[in-house]
């Protein structure tokens, strides 16, 4: 495995992006366990999971090309120069944000941008788009009545966010929650109101939609809900839940 494949899926794992026994590219558990031992020097910018293109007509691909490069680059490298010259770049993602208030802004921002986009990239998927099932699908429906009324409340929220921020599905006290954060906030962070852990998220930044939608949010969001990768959510539904029972 080389050095970037090795970080990436670091990175990704400690998120709660991986599935302990799932195999990553070629890259099984018993490999990532013994991987999980190097240092880490920097934190990577994973690559997106499809093409530019691939979410189009919903999401087009110059809005893409300009919130990877330019807006996810920036916040990944501003995180990296923040985080050396703490010397916290060897710290597990989820542990910098749990423990947020006690670093300086540039991690809040920056440390939330980064991870905050590695997420979002993963949440939409040009397969997506639907209805969740299974366990998921349960939750949803127990906590919101049904996979409709989920949806317009977290629309509604992700609507009236003012300014820049994100609109999340968290896990908060075992039950589901709609919550936001303004600016790169993430519900890890423990200067948030609403702290839990996230299941789905979006960016409702105007650079997540303006080049397509200029000032119609809804438009976005509306189009959003045909391309969010439901089995990813399940994924990490299912990843907390082991959590969980391991701690009960
Ligand atoms: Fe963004």
């Amino acid at each position: 495995m080389d050095k970037r494949t090795f970080i990436k899926t670091g990175v990704l794992s400690a998120a709660g992006l991986v599935v302990s026994s799932m195999t990553v590219k070629g890259v099984t558990s018993g490999i990532l366990k013994k991987s999980r031992r190097r240092k880490r020097t920097e934190f990577i910018q994973p690559k997106l999971p499809y093409a530019f293109n691939a979410l189009e007509p919903h999401i087009d691909r110059h809005t893409m090309e300009l919130h990877y490069n330019m807006h996810h680059a920036s916040y990944t490298q501003k995180f990296n120069e923040a985080a050396k010259e703490l010397g916290i770049v060897e710290k597990p993602i989820r542990h910098i944000l749990a423990g947020v208030s006690k670093y300086p802004e540039s991690i809040r921002n920056n440390g939330g941008g980064y991870m905050n986009h590695v997420l979002f990239w993963n949440m939409m998927s040009p397969n997506g788009g639907g209805s969740p099932s299974g366990l998921l699908l349960d939750a949803i429906n127990r906590e919101f009545g049904s996979i409709e009324a989920f949806k317009d409340k977290f629309s509604a929220a992700a609507g009236t966010v003012f300014g820049s921020g994100w609109a999340w599905l968290i896990i908060k006290d075992q039950r589901f929650v709609i919550t936001t954060t303004q600016n790169q906030d993430n519900p890890l962070m423990d200067i948030v109101e609403n702290q839990g852990y996230p299941l789905l998220c979006l960016d409702v930044w105007e650079h997540a939609y303006y080049v397509k939608n200029q000032n119609r949010r809804y438009d976005y969001i509306s189009a959003f809900w045909n391309v969010v990768n439901w089995d990813f959510v399940s994924r990490r539904y299912a990843f907390w839940q082991k959590k969980a029972a391991n701690h009960a």
